[in-house]
């Protein structure tokens, strides 16, 4: 029977009616495009391991009733954005949920040769911000759209084992934020999820490498991150997961940050002119 307890008309005509995914396999991704699918929207899912894409287009379908396209594609080829639009060809595209990143990211900065590091920068830079343009571009000629960034807290600060990975998080999250302050007027929401530790696949195969217990961390859920992303997606720029009700540190808040970019934005005036 055909699961409809989670409807959400109101989000299928903002956001809908297809929403496309990266990174969908597993996961956090595998949550969004889960609750995205309850809501009512039809999915695109992206990622490389097809077979666990179909696994999950069968559920989706049998419990919601949507539409599900899945496409296997590795996002750290060169033209790893213009392939991810083409997974939408044809579809009335209303969000697009950037949530592959975390992929081959640990260890020392000399401990692996230049190139594997360029996949991982070509990924979380290049493609993203690519991507972002091409996607961007659709939904402002509609006057509709959203955009969410799934980031993590390594955005914040350096951090030593997780150099390149927590500079494309902070480049990110700066993206985000700005194209939040130029979108937003043109009807297109964009939001960053700064995520911590999150129970993913992904995070216990870290574990598991490493012969250390997940036990010792407190991580967040994945459909946690599925339900605040999507809850919060008209209130950009900025959630941050694990501090929602912090309104006073300026690195955390969602109004403090929110007030950062509008203060920045209206400063470049000086420089502009008006927006
Ligand atoms: N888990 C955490 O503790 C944590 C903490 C902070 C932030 N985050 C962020 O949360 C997001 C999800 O993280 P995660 O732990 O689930 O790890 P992840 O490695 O980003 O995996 C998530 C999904 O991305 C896909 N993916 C990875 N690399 C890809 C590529 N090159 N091309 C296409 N798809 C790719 C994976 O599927 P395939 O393998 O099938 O391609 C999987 O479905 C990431 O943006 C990560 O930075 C995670």
């Amino acid at each position: 029977m055909i699961d409809d307890s989670r409807r959400d008309p109101t989000f299928v005509s903002k956001y809908g009616p297809w929403v496309l995914v990266s990174g969908a396999s597993e996961g956090t991704g595998a949550e969004l495009a889960t609750l995205a699918a309850a809501k009512g929207c039809n999915v695109v899912l992206v990622a490389r391991r097809l077979d666990k894409l179909d696994l999950l287009a069968t559920t989706l379908r049998d419990q919601f009733g949507v539409e599900v396209v899945t496409q296997s594609l590795d996002l750290t080829v060169a033209d790893g954005a213009a392939m991810l639009q083409a997974c939408a060809d044809g579809l009335e595209l209303g969000l697009v949920i950037f949530n592959a990143g975390g992929d081959s990211v640990g260890g020392p900065f000399l401990a692996k040769p230049y190139s594997e590091w360029r996949q991982l920068l070509h990924r979380n830079i290049d493609m993203l911000t690519e991507a972002c343009h091409r996607f961007a571009t659709a939904f402002v000629a509609k006057g509709r759209g959203g955009i969410v960034i799934i980031g993590s807290e390594a955005a914040f600060q350096g951090t030593g084992r997780l150099a390149l990975y927590s500079a494309t998080k902070g480049y990110a999250l700066n993206l985000g934020e700005s194209l939040w302050r130029e979108l937003k007027p043109k009807g297109v929401d964009v939001l960053n999820v700064l995520i911590g530790a999150t129970d993913t696949p992904k995070l216990r195969t870290v574990f598991e490498k490493n012969n250390l217990s997940p036990d010792a961390v407190p991580l967040t859920l994945a459909e946690d991150v599925a339900r605040v992303a999507l809850e919060h997606l008209g209130e950009g720029p900025t959630v941050v997961l694990n501090a929602l009700d912090d309104d006073d540190n300026p690195m955390l808040s969602r109004r403090l940050r929110r007030e950062r970019v509008v203060y920045h934005s209206e400063f470049l005036n000086h420089f502009y002119g008006p927006e």
